[in-house]
């Protein structure tokens, strides 16, 4: 056989064990592993997407005039930000985008081949460095969660073709600087990828984007997967730099990257109302509250609230130990740090994505009230 690339375990396949273990308990398993969105999308959502009349041609890549005139609005409304429309595009859900985006760059750039992502991560940064050929480093994480910008070395700096940043992170909740990433990327000459698909869910403050620096250099990176909750829809997007959003533009044309006509339709649906947003906000926040009183109170850990984003994440001192001991005595599947990079390994995350009542049934579970 060639000695070739092969896929490692795909990380959640790794559960199938604990899996097993939580659908021993009666009512079976509830599930805080991946975080998929379990709460209903807007109706106006639904409507649009069967009534788009868009089946039979093709859609464009870039997306409709209507989907970016919603994403464009959004951007304003959201930030106070005006991006033209030339300066967005969609693409299919963001985890292909992530993915996909080193290779382009690099074909663009064959004399830099590395991928700069932060040490404590969602794996896709890697990956997608893997899957372009390209040097994945890692960044050290900073005390706050957040990536420790000044722990990367020169000589990485000058081979970069793209910083990843994630605000809020995921997996850790924490909040990046990113006035300091713009302005580390802009002085180094590396453009700054900012994942922000966790921002309506902001807890500590505003909701920030790059863009907020300038729209030079930066490209942000959203999705409606998790704002609307729409990750079977695949529709995200991304905006900011003129030459960078011209050049994916035009090269995922290429490569056939196309959101069906139906889903752009319903995105820009999703995209023109906030009410359903504000509602899903209290839902996590609550959940979130409520489930880092349960597992405190049953394993005696100190659990913060996550700056952003939907996860508990907190040193259990090993992150699986602590996922076989909640599958088994509380039939919760979560996920172990190590997932998110080997600097991950104490820790465990809780996706809050399930309804208050298999919640309860855990705490039930727990013995916790
Ligand atoms: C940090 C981060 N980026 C991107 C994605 C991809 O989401 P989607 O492909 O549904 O837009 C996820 C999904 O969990 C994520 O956590």
């Amino acid at each position: 056989m060639a000695d070739g690339f092969v896929p490692p375990p795909y990380p959640y396949d790794r559960l199938d064990r604990l899996a097993k273990l939580c659908a021993d308990h009666e009512g079976g398993i509830v599930d805080l592993s991946i975080g998929t969105p379990c709460d209903p999308p807007p109706p106006a959502v639904i409507t649009a997407l069967a009534s788009s009349n868009t089946e039979r041609g093709y859609p464009p890549s870039i997306g409709t005039v209507g989907l970016r005139s919603a994403i464009r609005r959004w951007i304003d409304r959201r930030f106070g930000i005006d991006v033209g429309l030339d300066q967005l595009a969609a693409c299919i859900g963001t985890k292909e985008f992530v993915a996909t985006t080193p290779q382009y760059l690099k074909l663009r750039d064959p004399s830099r081949d590395t991928v700069l992502y932060p040490a404590v991560a969602y794996p896709t940064y890697e990956m997608g460095a893997i899957l372009a050929g390209c040097r994945p480093v890692a960044v050290p994480m900073a005390a706050d969660g957040g990536i420790d910008l000044s722990a990367i070395d020169p000589a990485d700096a000058a081979r970069a073709l793209m910083l990843w940043v994630n605000s809020p992170s995921n997996p850790t909740g924490a909040l990046s600087d990113l006035d300091a990433a713009a302005a580390w990327g802009r002085s180094h000459g590396v453009p700054v990828f900012s994942d922000e698909c966790y921002v309506e869910f902001t807890w500590d403050g505003p909701p920030r984007t790059i863009l907020e620096t300038g729209l030079d250099g930066v490209v942000a990176v959203h999705s409606l997967s998790k704002r609307s909750n729409l990750a079977g829809l695949r529709v995200g997007f991304y905006a900011g730099d003129a030459e960078l959003v011209t050049y994916l533009r035009e090269v995922r044309k290429h490569v056939g990257m196309l959101v069906p006509g139906p889903a752009q339709a319903a995105g820009e649906a999703a995209l023109a109302d906030d009410d359903h947003v504000r509602v899903q906000r209290d839902r996590y926040l609550h959940r979130l509250e409520r489930m880092a009183h349960v597992l405190g109170t049953w394993s005696g850990l100190p659990i913060a609230l996550p700056a952003g984003g939907f996860y508990l994440w907190f040193d259990a001192s090993d992150g699986w130990a602590f996922a076989e001991r909640l599958a088994t005595e509380g039939g919760a599947l979560v996920s172990p740090g190590d997932f998110y990079g080997g600097g991950g390994a104490n820790n465990v995350r809780v996706a809050v994505v399930q309804p208050d009542h298999l919640l309860d049934q855990v705490a039930l579970r727990l013995g916790v009230h």
